[in-house]
């Protein structure tokens, strides 16, 4: 059972139809990782999604995909505990107990909430965005894991739920162990192939410069082809001068596991469109067997549902005892 192992937590929202490779070499590839090294929990956390529009079809499909991706990509839910977030309704439970314990002010400070209200206007705003930071801290504390791996975007929400822990700790007794953010560090910084100065991101306007995991062979080739290169012609790292192809490189070399001068050594003399297909044929390589096995485990609804229930199953365990502690240290009385 569970070990000395260190706890780790992480989570994912399934807002979309595929991971892309920035998910996948920024995040989730150490996620993996991870699991070999810790006690890790991996949640996908569909309630999280209910804060943006609601479109039920589409959200039950890409929960599955997301859930199916996660364990195609190597989350192996034997060393790991894998589970929906909406399984485990002391989220719910200890969220409430997180927002009863943060100030509005202190809610609205935080970036997020504040650059997603600004864009869409206070009324199509809903409380639940507002909430949302209080939710994952409950995410998280549920589980006392040590760390949390995520991008250097969460890093106020990891704050936030250190902030709130040491609060409760220090109002109702030690409860909660205060959690480290462990910031995935740019090992893999992964741009826009068509702005590569941007981040590959999900939001990103065009979807030309996004490689999305469950894309189809063809088209991801494609996408690499018609990759934004620079001026000049030599293959050559250069961060500042050379976006495009340090940013080819970057991928090229986080999954060929090649160094990068010895990437660009195998370029010597050869041109863009030569080190573009070339790159192509690495990613799309690497994704066959991670879109095969997606697509077989979506096949198998089965399958896909034992495992969301054994992952449930050991996340509950878990958090039934924590949400206990909690109720029990703040005076709410047990029911027996
Ligand atoms: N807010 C995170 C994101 O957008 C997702 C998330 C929700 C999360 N709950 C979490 C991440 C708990 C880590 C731990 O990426």
């Amino acid at each position: 059972m569970t070990s000395a192992k260190a706890r780790a937590l992480s989570g994912i929202q399934p807002t979309h139809d595929s991971f892309h490779l920035g998910n996948v070499l920024g995040a989730i590839n150490q996620w993996v990782a991870l699991q070999e090294s810790h006690d890790a929990f991996y949640c996908v956390v569909d309630l999280h999604a209910l804060t943006v529009e609601v479109e039920p079809a589409l959200l039950r499909k890409r929960s599955l995909v997301s859930f199916a991706q996660l364990i195609a990509l190597g989350i192996d839910p034997q060393k790991s505990t894998l589970f929906m977030q909406s399984h485990v309704p002391a989220h719910n439970q200890l969220g409430w107990v997180m927002e009863c314990l943060t100030g509005f002010g202190e809610a609205g400070r935080m970036t997020q909430f504040k650059d997603k209200s600004a864009k869409n206007g206070t009324d199509r705003t809903v409380v639940g965005l507002f909430t949302y930071p209080m939710l994952q801290a409950a995410d998280i504390l549920l589980y006392q894991p040590q760390y949390v791996p995520v991008g250097e975007d969460q890093r106020q929400h990891i704050e936030l739920t250190r902030d709130l822990s040491q609060r409760f700790n220090a109002r109702f007794g030690e409860t909660f162990i205060v959690p480290e953010g462990y910031i995935l560090k740019s090992g893999a910084k992964i741009n826009d192939l068509q702005e590569p100065t941007a981040k590959m991101s999900k939001s990103s306007a065009s979807q030309a410069g996004v490689i999305e995991i469950l894309d189809t062979p063809e088209s991801n080739m494609k996408k690499f082809k018609s990759a934004m290169t620079d001026a000049g012609r030599e293959v050559k790292f250069d961060e500042k001068e050379k976006p495009g192809i340090s940013n080819l490189l970057s991928i090229h070399s986080a999954i060929s596991g090649t160094s990068i001068d010895a990437i660009v050594s195998e370029f010597d003399g050869k041109g863009y469109g030569d080190f573009k297909g070339a790159v192509g044929e690495v990613v799309v390589e690497y994704l066959k067997p991670i879109r095969a096995r997606t697509l077989e485990l979506l096949e198998d609804s089965g399958e896909l549902t034992r495992l969301m229930k054994a992952g449930a199953e050991k996340a509950n365990a878990v958090a039934s005892e924590t949400i206990a502690k909690t109720y029990e240290a703040m005076g709410l009385i047990a029911r027996g």
